[in-house]
């Protein structure tokens, strides 16, 4: 009879212990970690490289006020700006002589804030120097983000062209006069040089490609 009162006190450990884990193994789960969302307000110098074309584009995102730009700075050559309202509209222009100005009405606006919600993980990966968290949005786009400071570092488009990030300052803004299109787009005089939209969009972030 002595036996059978033996192992109580082990099955006691042992129902303690999966009480225990029970409530709190499950409270630190291994789950993969979700990236940052965007700031509100940021400027970010990026880098391109497309196949060895390479850009400087001067990032500014702007939620609040619902609207993304673009400027971009071709190696040597020209600078574009790319302005997208939350509405839908986009409009391509160069502010040399040449005066020349495109503009498209997309589906949808610019990214959302949250706009890598249910990205895929794929672990972590060395990348331009940084220890990075790696994920993959709908075979558009992998996005490095430093697993430290949580900044993005690096992305890369499914067309391949890839995007260093330089700088990455919170919070700051374009003033207002500098989101203003030329009077040039707004004319509709046929003699001005359009910009094929299409050779503009590629490769830039685009809402109606991610949702
Ligand atoms: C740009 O990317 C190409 C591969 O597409 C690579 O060979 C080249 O070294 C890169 N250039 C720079 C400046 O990163
Ligand atoms: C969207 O907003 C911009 C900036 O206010 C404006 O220029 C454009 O005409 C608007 N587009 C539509 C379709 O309302
Ligand atoms: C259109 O542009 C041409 C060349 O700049 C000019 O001669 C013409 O008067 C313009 N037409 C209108 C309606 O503005």
């Amino acid at each position: 009879m002595a036996s059978l009162a033996k192992p109580t006190p082990r099955i006691t450990l042992f129902l303690f212990l999966i009480f225990t884990c029970s409530r709190f193994c499950k409270s630190t789960p291994d789950q993969d970690p979700t990236p940052t969302p965007w700031p509100h307000q940021f400027h970010s110098i990026l880098v391109m490289n497309y196949s060895g074309i390479l850009q400087v584009i001067d990032l500014w995102y702007d939620w609040p006020n619902g609207r993304n730009f673009n400027i971009i700075q071709h190696q040597l050559g020209n600078v574009l700006y790319d302005l997208e309202w939350n509405n839908g509209t986009s409009f391509f222009y160069t502010l040399d002589s040449s005066k020349k100005c495109s503009s498209a009405q997309l589906e949808v606006g610019i990214l959302r804030p949250n706009w890598l919600d249910g990205a895929k993980y794929l672990g972590q990966q060395h990348v331009d120097g940084f220890l990075c968290n790696v994920w993959e949005k709908v075979d558009f786009i992998w996005y490095y983000e430093d697993v430290v400071t949580k900044r993005p570092v690096h992305w890369v488009f499914y067309t391949g062209r890839e995007a260093h990030v330089m700088t990455f300052e919170v919070g700051a803004a374009l003033e207002d006069a500098k989101w203003q299109a030329p009077v040039y787009c707004f004319d509709k005089n046929d003699s001005l040089t359009s910009i094929p939209v299409e050779t503009m969009v590629d490769g830039v972030l685009k809402g109606s490609a991610v949702l």
